[in-house]
């Protein structure tokens, strides 16, 4: 259960500055371990509120399944990612972040948790490309014959939308602008 959960969207969107940082640690499973200042500002949130939740408690409804399918395939996979994602603060407000997620490792190398970094995502960019880049894989993936065939779905489209750009995830990321 997403305790602070489903609150209506506001339809407020808050930005935070580009000398911020927004920086939260999950363990393996994806409960949020810590949040630094502006993670819990963002979020509406305290520390009591979120340690030992789930990260989804800050998705946005608006956000394709895909990404986070893609997220997880590459994290669990050793490697780092870079996206854009639209998050939900506990009042409603939604806020954009261009996140880098990484692995943690011990010293033989084992995975020992995840860490992400967030930056203030350049306007244009959510604008022009990632908004209806997600619009789209959301409406494939409510448009699947099931839920599991809608994803499986989406995530071909992002797939070819990779191919045809010659570039993997991150480089087709970074490509947009930052
Ligand atoms: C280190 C780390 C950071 C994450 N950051 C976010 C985030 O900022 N927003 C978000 O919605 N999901 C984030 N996730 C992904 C969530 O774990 C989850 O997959 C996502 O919210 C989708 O939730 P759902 O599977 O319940 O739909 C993060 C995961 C990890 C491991």
């Amino acid at each position: 259960m997403a305790l602070y959960g489903n609150p209506q969207l506001s339809g407020r969107e808050k930005v935070f500055h580009d000398d911020e940082i927004i920086v939260s640690k999950t363990d393996l499973t994806g409960k949020l371990i810590y949040g630094n200042r502006t993670f819990y500002r963002m979020a509406a949130m305290n520390e009591k509120q979120t340690l030992g939740q789930q990260h989804n408690i800050i998705r946005h409804p608006e956000m394709p399944r895909t990404v986070f399918e893609l997220l997880w395939n590459t994290i669990k996979d050793g490697k780092e990612i870079f996206a854009y994602v639209n998050n939900r603060s506990a009042n409603g407000d939604n806020y954009w972040v261009f996140a880098h997620v990484t692995p943690s490792f011990d010293a033989s190398g084992n995975i020992t948790g995840y860490h992400s970094n967030r930056r203030n995502p350049k306007r244009q960019v959510i604008d022009s490309h990632i908004a209806p880049l997600y619009r789209d894989l959301l409406k494939i993936e409510q448009s699947g014959s099931s839920p599991k065939q809608g994803l499986q779905d989406a995530y071909d489209k992002v797939l070819s939308i990779l191919s045809g750009a010659k570039m993997n995830f991150n480089e087709f990321m970074f490509s947009l602008g930052v």
